[in-house]
């Protein structure tokens, strides 16, 4: 069975700011009336293979996957994947048993690889390249703090990473101005950031990678950060603990923020690295409740993705 283009979630990217504003509109009608939507996954199974660790991610896709009325499945490390089965095959034979698949794996051309061998969606629950899901609940969220999206300035300072990187992607498509702050060797690649800065002039926000925390924070509305090292460079982490001194969300760095700025951080947090405890437990700090939105955001996914392949 052959699947149809564009019903998986694999990176922002993807998307037009016209299909990422339809996800967001569905996920207020989801938050507002969760009563209306206990159908949408009713006699479905959803699969959930993940090859990192996750708390946040496997437990609000679960709990949301029930809450529309499916069943979840965890596939860890027990599955023959992890004893050398192929993806392509792994893919096939999911999809006979199962109607969506979240994937949390290393590479993205994993997740990639297992989308084009599936007949069913797939969606990014995080890669080593892109965390679009995350992403799209911390603009969810953004949009619920500031009534609007358009011209809100984010400053992230730290890792060029995964999540850098969605968060531009989303930032670019829904006209967010967003900078990062990080050292040389850890930055998003320079072509990239053109691109995506040429995305985002269009629809009215930027995208600028900068060396000092103080530049991208001046004004900022919201500053946002990430661990430092990130799952699977754990054989990294003394070498990235030097080059990352200094990116840390402080007070002081909050004092260069506008003052109705909020803190974001995706979780797990390391207090005391790239945040300090006073900075993430203090009134600014908003990581609990980004948390939470990421329940509604991502049931409006699976419900868009179950529409688009057509139940
Ligand atoms: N933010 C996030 O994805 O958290 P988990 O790694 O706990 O899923
Ligand atoms: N950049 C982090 C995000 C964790 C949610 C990682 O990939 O480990």
């Amino acid at each position: 069975m052959t699947k149809k283009t564009g019903q998986s979630f694999l990176t922002l990217r993807d998307h037009t700011p016209a299909a990422l504003r339809s996800i967001l509109d569905l996920a207020v009608r989801v938050e507002g009336d969760p009563g209306a939507f206990r159908e949408p996954l009713a006699w479905k199974t959803v699969g959930l293979l993940f090859e990192k660790s996750s708390t946040r991610t496997r437990l609000s896709f679960e709990s949301g996957i029930r809450q529309l009325g499916g069943g979840s499945l965890f596939l860890g490390a027990d599955i023959q994947l992890a004893r050398g089965e192929s993806i392509e095959d792994t893919a096939r034979v999911m999809s006979a048993y199962l109607d969506m698949v979240i994937i949390r794996t290393f590479g993205h051309d994993r997740i990639e690889a297992f989308d084009r061998a599936s007949s069913v969606p797939v969606i990014n629950g995080l890669t080593d390249g892109h965390h679009p899901c995350q992403a799209l609940s911390d603009f969810y969220y953004m949009e619920k703090v500031f009534g609007r999206l358009s011209g809100l300035s984010m400053a992230f300072v730290g890792d060029g990473n995964n999540m850098a990187r969605s968060l531009a992607e989303g930032a670019a498509l829904l006209g967010v101005h967003f900078i990062l702050a990080a050292p040389e060797g850890y930055r998003l690649p320079p072509e990239e950031v053109l691109h995506l800065d040429g995305v985002a002039r269009k629809n009215g926000g930027s995208v600028r990678v900068v060396a000092d925390p103080r530049e991208a924070a001046r004004k900022a509305h919201v500053l946002y950060t990430d661990v430092w090292t990130s799952m699977g460079q754990e054989a990294e982490s003394r070498q990235r603990e030097q080059a990352f001194k200094g990116y840390v969300i402080d007070g002081s760095l909050l004092a260069e923020a506008e003052p109705s700025a909020i803190v974001m951080h995706c979780l797990p947090a390391y207090r005391g690295k790239e945040i300090t405890a006073e900075v993430i437990d203090g009134p600014r700090s908003r990581v609990f409740e980004q948390a939470a939105a990421r329940l509604p955001l991502q049931k409006a996914i699976m419900i868009d993705c179950m529409e688009r392949k057509g139940q």
